[in-house]
């Protein structure tokens, strides 16, 4: 082996575990005769162990796998809590993951001298267009490989093929899942059929909001727009996203039901399920709207959706992120205070906001307070309805109407 792969072309392959890249190990090295190499990354969801042993069995060498869940918090999902990451509805969880996968993808491969970064998505989707981007922006000399798009081979050939190379095939799988800590993705035909509703065997992290039974009361902290306590306790963001999931999901927070507009201009139905990412992107809304003024709130909404847009289109190595980025940093400067939610049947109800930054005053919009000035707001119609008044008026006019009917336009 040591001496057949001096010879041969080295491949480095982001390796989940499921069925598509294990049968990817033996194909590369039958059809393209390459060394392959493979590279788990935790961000959430991986039994590293059994995975790493897997691929061994498979003949990948070396076999790699990097724990990556606090790169993921810090580095990604702060990113998108400040920007109440959201592209139609959904929290991007996949889609935060994939650039972070490219990083590291070409990180090993130059650690090992790979000609080629192997991906095991499909061509119907969003996350090649993730990988390749990012892949190629950071490293364009690197080979993109996605046999997926290639192999032509059925759910059923591919269980053939594992069968016959010895690779081990897991029967339950009637679904494709994607997760780590910031959300669960999940597709296939059985969700795909939009005349049905979704099978309730899809659900695994939130208790459906008919089925909880479970009401709970949370307290977070926020400290420049990241998670910093639960319930007066600092806790790093992935042990708050960690702990969030649990109780938010049992108390049928984070279901998502999204008819999606992919990248690649095709539509799809999928289900996610992200009871962390729902009640902190609702936490984090709910203090933007006492600390912004109406000015920033208007621009950070449009920031918002560039930061969604971008994300979601695979665009993560774009320099517009870093202008994106940094808008999103000094809206959220002063994004501090204590919220405590009640979650409750797929529902979430604040019940107290604590905070010093808070632009929200009650000596301002107070029935019995003096503090500001009812009387200017005579002047201030009279200027800021000018146009509406004046143009409405000439319209009358025109289609020989009187003052005292109204028009529809
Ligand atoms: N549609 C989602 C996205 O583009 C999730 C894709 C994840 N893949 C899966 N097999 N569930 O981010």
């Amino acid at each position: 082996m040591e001496y057949k792969s001096m010879h041969m072309d080295k491949a480095l392959l982001l390796y989940s575990g499921g069925l598509d890249t294990s049968v990817m190990i033996k194909w590369l090295q039958e059809n393209l005769s390459l060394a392959v190499s493979t590279l788990t990354l935790n961000v959430g969801n991986s039994d590293l162990v059994a995975i790493q042993e897997k691929a061994r069995t498979l003949g990948a060498d070396p076999v790699f796998v990097h724990d990556a869940i606090d790169e993921f918090a810090q580095g990604f999902i702060a990113k998108s809590i400040m920007a109440n990451g959201s592209y139609e509805g959904y929290p991007l969880s996949t889609a935060l993951a994939r650039p972070l996968m490219a990083e590291k993808a070409v990180e090993y491969a130059h650690r090992i001298g790979a000609k080629y970064v192997v991906h095991g998505s499909t061509g119907r989707g969003n996350d090649q267009v993730r990988f390749e981007v990012s892949i190629r922006a950071i490293d364009p000399s690197i080979q993109v490989l996605a046999p997926v798009r290639e192999w032509n081979m059925m759910r059923k050939d591919e269980i053939d093929y594992a069968k016959k190379h010895g690779i081990p095939v897991k029967l339950d799988g009637k679904y494709s899942i994607d997760e780590n800590i910031w959300g669960r993705s999940i597709e296939g035909p059985d969700i795909e059929d939009i005349g049905k509703g979704i099978p309730e065997d899809v659900y695994e992290w939130v208790t459906p909001p008919w089925q909880a039974k479970n009401d709970h009361i949370v307290k977070i902290s926020f400290d420049g727009g990241i998670p910093t306590e639960i319930d007066g306790e600092k806790m790093k963001l992935s042990d708050i996203i960690t702990y969030l999931n649990a109780v938010a999901g049992s108390s049928g927070i984070g279901l998502i039901d999204h008819m999606e507009n992919r990248v690649v201009g095709l539509k799809s139905h999928e289900v996610y399920e992200c009871p962390a990412a729902t009640v902190i992107t609702y936490a984090h809304r709910y203090l933007e709207s006492l600390i912004l003024n109406r000015n920033e709130t208007e621009m950070k909404m449009f920031m918002d959706w560039q930061f969604s847009k971008f994300v979601y289109g695979g665009l993560w190595h774009d320099p517009v992120m870093n202008a994106i980025n940094a808008a999103e940093a000094e809206f959220n400067r002063d994004i501090n205070g204590e919220l405590k939610i009640r979650m409750s049947h797929g529902l979430m109800y604040t019940e107290g906001a604590w905070g010093n930054s808070f632009l929200y005053s009650t000596d301002l919009i107070n029935y019995s307070s003096n503090a500001f000035d009812q009387r200017s707001s005579k002047g201030f119609i009279d200027i800021y309805g000018n146009a509406t008044i004046h143009s409405h008026k000439r319209a009358l006019k025109m289609t020989g109407k009187v003052e005292g009917t109204s028009l529809q336009y």
